[in-house]
């Protein structure tokens, strides 16, 4: 029977975190939850959520991954618990970590959760920061293979900016040595730490491709992914980069120049007719939905990795 593999890190704050075979063995374990071949039990066990920014998806599928599992969340709301006001992250994790058996940290910096990783003694997630979203990654990566099989020849094109959620799919590319092409308008690439850290590991360089221009970069692409313009702090920002990523819809126009066989993906939540159409998303092309279920079968099997 397949079991959950022992992750090597305690923590999974970045993609980097766990090795290919680690994150192949997630989406693995991650099928099989989802097709109902595998029921693992971790009795009593509880994942706390603190959520310095809003969600739905990552929350949800979080709590419903963990009932199923047959342990429970706590939802940390920061404005009704001491963190609102202020109590150090350091005093937060230390005691947290003497209830929960795991904590699933929303929040804007990179550094917070590391210091939150770094005082508790329980294994950290990271459900979103401004750097990463590692979480989304999986359940697009599920989405992918669940699509064409494996990850061999396979193109994803991202078109817009290069966010939280283009940097985690950036560091995904490198493990899987899997071609990405980000194209995103000037001045809005993604973080070049980022770019370095990939650029480390990937097998063959040249598979990691960063412009401005979205027509030339889905030409043999199998996968189209988006996401928002502006993401979570940035609204004082709108306005100015609505305007700036003018020419950076995904629509049919952009859709039919990429492979025949190509998907569209988009992490959810879309401001439909400004990155993506509304069309688009509810065509054919769209594994937007399967997407976001997958959420739920991938973390599934992140805990179950991290319980193990
Ligand atoms: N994709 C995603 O993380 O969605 P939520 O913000 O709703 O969690
Ligand atoms: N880039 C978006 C992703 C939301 C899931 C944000 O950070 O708001």
């Amino acid at each position: 029977m397949l079991k959950p593999i022992r992750l090597v890190n305690k923590n999974f704050l970045s993609s980097l975190d766990i090795s290919k075979e680690e994150f192949l063995g997630i989406l693995d374990l991650a099928k099989n939850f989802k097709n109902k071949t595998l029921e693992i039990q971790f009795k009593d066990k509880v994942l706390g959520l603190i959520f310095d920014k809003s969600s739905t998806r990552t929350r949800v599928s979080f709590q419903v991954a963990m009932s199923r599992l047959g342990g429970t969340t706590i939802d940390l709301n920061p404005n009704s618990s001491q963190i609102g006001r202020g109590e150090p992250v350091k005093d937060t994790a230390r005691v947290l970590s003497k209830y929960c058996d795991v904590l699933a940290i929303r929040t804007f910096k990179q550094s917070v959760i590391e210091e939150y990783a770094k005082w508790s003694t329980k294994p950290v997630i990271n459900a979103l920061t401004d750097i990463e979203h590692p979480c989304q990654a999986l359940a697009d990566f599920l989405t992918i293979k669940e699509e064409f099989g494996n990850f061999k020849n396979v193109v994803l094109t991202f078109v817009g900016d290069g966010n939280n959620v283009a940097n985690s799919l950036i560091l995904c590319g490198a493990l899987l040595n899997l071609e990405i092409r980000i194209a995103c308008p000037r001045g809005y690439e993604p973080n070049e730490n980022i770019i370095q850290k990939a650029l480390q590991i990937y097998e063959d360089k040249s598979l990691l491709k960063i412009n401005n221009n979205p027509e030339s970069c889905v030409i043999g692409a199998n996968v189209i992914y988006t996401d928002v313009w502006s993401s979570m702090g940035e609204e004082n920002h709108k306005e100015e980069k609505d305007k700036d990523f003018l020419g950076f819809s995904i629509n049919k126009n952009l859709v039919s120049k990429a492979n025949k066989d190509a998907i569209v993906l988009h992490c959810l939540p879309a401001y439909r007719d400004k990155e993506i159409t509304d069309e688009i998303i509810e065509s054919n092309k769209s594994r937007i939905f399967e997407q976001a279920e997958n959420r739920l079968h991938a973390q599934q099997a992140l805990l179950a990795c991290l319980f193990s």
